[in-house]
């Protein structure tokens, strides 16, 4: 459905971010004709750069970024047009006056100001925004993340961003939010009471969350060496899918509605305590090894400064959510970089049959998963035990109920982006996090990183193409668990 016209002003618009996701996914969303000529996008940076400079920079990122089936040139040339530059000064003077005419000209069109620059910026350009007049009551206001690299820093983020915005208008990104076989996980609990039903501390063994990258730390050294992957991946995207396999049932679909169950989640987890951080988190570091069969640097190399860094590549940890539905189950959630396979992927194990008809040696006793694949690949597979067929007794074994999305539906996904950018535009908050959900997962996350600032050990070390530090094995088989592989 085609979405009300807007204004989209993108600050930080010479950035990667820009380019290699914001305007593929708008012109994507332009090509199918969701949005139309009666809207402007606003390229908002520091660079002194003539409009038809940016629009070359821009049609080089989306033949890099877009797929070549997707480009059509009459619609690239017609999506660049719709492209303005404007040399703004985060924490200057120049150009906000400028922002602030060119917006005047359609003061009722829908306004959303997406900041992709860095977040110590978020404030300085909320209240210039405010200051030049720029701000509609239409307006809304998206941030990337990190917010902030911890409880306080976030804070101070929110307070700055809310003396300017009210909550409603504030969209804080979550890109794996957007991603489809997520919100199918809302679909996967609440219209298939068969699942829901099961899930539960009666039925449910444990939950993993793997989301495992290949790629290094790539040119990103000066953000990541900042952040590590508990702050990188963790802190938010992996807890929000936590969230949203363990929430309780939404009353409604809505924004707020959504937001309280997945807050109550993050309110409920077990604080990891100071004398359980060695057994319940690992943190890792990537060393040289094989990636995509060719020999790679270790993350030091890679980083280039010459420095040693205690900085975390890799980590995995046990969490506890304290529910009536989830006590006792833990959920072991791990992330890295340079490891075998882009991978993000659930399992749901349940528990065993309270009672075994079949000898072990028969069934190889396998316990009932849902593997829920969120990249690449997607879809859901529930293994279940079948008998093998022939005449020689009861040989059991599990086999799956395989759903892949790309197959059953015949087309691919759209970038999250897509979904997310339009939602904004809509004014559909509800895959996007509010203030206190941001703040409830930093101050989980928080006693660990204040464990690992007073112990500034360097992070197990693991080859570049493995699975991670042995150590994280031993975690999940101190329980008698294993990783799904
Ligand atoms: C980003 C992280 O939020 O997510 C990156 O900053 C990471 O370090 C990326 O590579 C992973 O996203 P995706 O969609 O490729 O799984």
């Amino acid at each position: 459905l085609p979405v009300p016209a807007f204004d989209g002003v993108v600050f930080g618009a010479t950035g990667d971010l820009t380019m290699r996701k914001l305007l593929p996914s708008l012109y994507l969303r332009y090509r199918d004709r969701q949005f139309g000529d009666e809207s402007r996008i606003i390229a908002a940076a520091r660079s002194e750069m003539t409009e038809d400079q940016y629009r070359a920079r821009a049609e080089e990122a989306l033949r890099s970024f877009v797929g070549a089936g997707e480009l059509e040139q009459d619609t690239v040339t017609r999506f660049l047009a719709r492209l303005t530059y404007l040399r703004v000064d985060a924490v200057g003077e120049a150009g906000w006056s400028d922002l602030a005419s060119l917006l005047a000209e359609r003061p009722d069109v829908v306004r959303s100001f997406y900041l992709a620059t860095s977040p110590e910026l978020y404030g300085s350009i909320c209240t210039r925004l405010r200051d030049c007049g720029a701000i509609s009551p239409q307006s809304r206001v998206v941030l990337e993340k990190p917010i902030g690299h911890d409880l306080d820093s976030a804070r101070a983020i929110n307070d700055a961003v809310g003396e300017v915005f009210e909550e409603r208008q504030i969209y804080r990104i979550d890109h794996y939010l957007g991603k489809e076989t997520v919100q199918n996980l809302l679909a996967l609990r609440f219209a298939n009471p068969i699942f829901e039903r099961l899930w539960n501390a009666d039925i449910i063994d444990h939950v993993q969350i793997t989301v495992a990258e290949t790629v290094g730390v790539e040119g990103r050294g000066g953000y990541y060496d900042k952040s590590g992957a508990l702050r990188d991946m963790l802190q938010n995207h992996m807890l929000q899918l936590l969230c949203l396999l363990a929430m309780e049932p939404p009353v409604t679909l809505d924004a707020d509605a959504v937001r309280d169950e997945k807050l109550k989640v993050l309110r409920a987890l077990q604080t990891i305590r100071p004398h359980e951080v060695a057994t319940h988190t690992v943190r890792g570091q990537y060393a040289a090894g094989v990636a995509g069969g060719k020999p790679v640097e270790g993350y030091l190399t890679d980083l280039n400064t010459g420095e040693r860094s205690t900085t975390e590549t890799f980590v995995a940890l046990k969490a506890q959510v304290n529910s009536w539905r989830w006590a006792g189950v833990p959920f072991y959630l791990r992330t890295g970089k340079r490891l075998p396979r882009k991978v993000s992927e659930i399992v749901v194990q349940f528990r065993k049959p309270p009672f075994s008809l079949f000898p072990d040696e028969v069934t190889g006793s396998e316990p009932n998963r849902l593997l829920i694949r969120l990249q690449p690949e997607e879809g859901m597979r529930l293994e279940i035990m079948t008998k093998e067929p022939g005449p020689g007794g009861l040989h059991l074994r599990p086999t799956p109920l395989d759903i892949n999305f790309a197959e059953t539906f015949g087309r691919g996904f759209p970038d999250a982006y897509e979904r997310l950018l339009m939602d904004v535009v809509r004014g559909n908050a509800t895959l996007f996090m509010r203030r206190d959900e941001v703040e409830a997962a930093w101050s989980w996350v928080s006693p660990l990183l204040d464990a690992w600032a007073e112990k500034p050990e360097m992070p197990k070390p693991y080859a570049a193409g493995s699975w991670g530090p042995t150590a994280a094995i031993a975690l999940i088989e101190r329980d008698g668990r294993t990783w799904y592989e």
